[in-house]
């Protein structure tokens, strides 16, 4: 089949749901710490995410449309905007439910990483802190905005782009000189609710041509 989402919408028939989350998959999970202001903690996952440059090292993620019930941008964009920095967490398994728990709306001024039952670790470059627990955090310094054309409903959609200026990883998961993907086991986003966990018994490898 094919269809055009400007006239036809993302749920033409036979489609039950709005079906462009399955259509790009698996996405890796962007596990966003920012502050405020004041300084309060904000935590949101994003899998509208990935890493965009090797050199400098480069991160992009799209907080889209508004904060649940109001008209207001998501945290995530507002105060990475404000204090020009950011912190992406990589979200292992065991941290799944936790993960899960910081995609709600918190009224703003509200801790979500404490909510969620998170312990933050200090970061180095930036003062956003990380996710102590998460086996990898990268410390980000905020670039530019691209606004993205705006959604059928009028939102705004937005791309972040930040420069990665510090980088945590926990010891136990590096092994022969590279990082262990067994000791990691991330998550990534599917369709609909579905996410999928990388096994180690799922990696392959394959030379390049040139
Ligand atoms: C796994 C997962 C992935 C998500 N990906 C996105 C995304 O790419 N863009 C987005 O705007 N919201 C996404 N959301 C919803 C946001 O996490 C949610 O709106 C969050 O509360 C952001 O608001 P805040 O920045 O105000 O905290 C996702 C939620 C989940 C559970």
């Amino acid at each position: 089949m094919f269809f055009d989402p400007r006239t036809d919408g993302m749920k033409p028939a036979p489609f039950n749901h709005s079906i462009f989350t399955s259509l790009v998959v698996p996405r890796p999970i962007g596990w966003i710490s920012t502050i405020d202001m004041d300084g309060v903690v904000n935590l949101a996952p994003f899998s509208y995410f990935n890493a965009i440059a090797a050199d400098p090292p480069c991160l992009m993620y799209c907080p889209n449309g508004p904060k649940k019930g109001t008209t207001e941008p998501k945290d995530s964009l507002s105060n990475a905007e404000m204090t020009k920095e950011f912190v992406f967490n990589l979200c292992s398994h065991d941290l799944r439910e936790k993960l899960n728990k910081t995609a709600r709306h918190e009224p703003r001024g509200e801790d979500e990483m404490e909510k969620a039952g998170l312990t933050p670790a200090r970061s180095v470059n930036v003062k956003p802190p990380r996710v102590a627990d998460a086996p990898i955090a990268l410390e980000c310094k905020y670039l530019r905005t691209v606004r993205l054309p705006r959604s059928s409903s009028g939102s705004e959609n937005n791309m972040i782009l930040g420069q990665v200026i510090g980088i945590h990883v926990r010891d136990e998961v590096i092994t022969k000189g590279t990082i262990d993907i067994s000791k990691i086991r991330p998550i990534a986003r599917l369709g609909g609710l579905d996410y999928s966990v990388l096994e180690p018994e799922n990696v392959f490898t394959m030379k390049r041509p040139d």
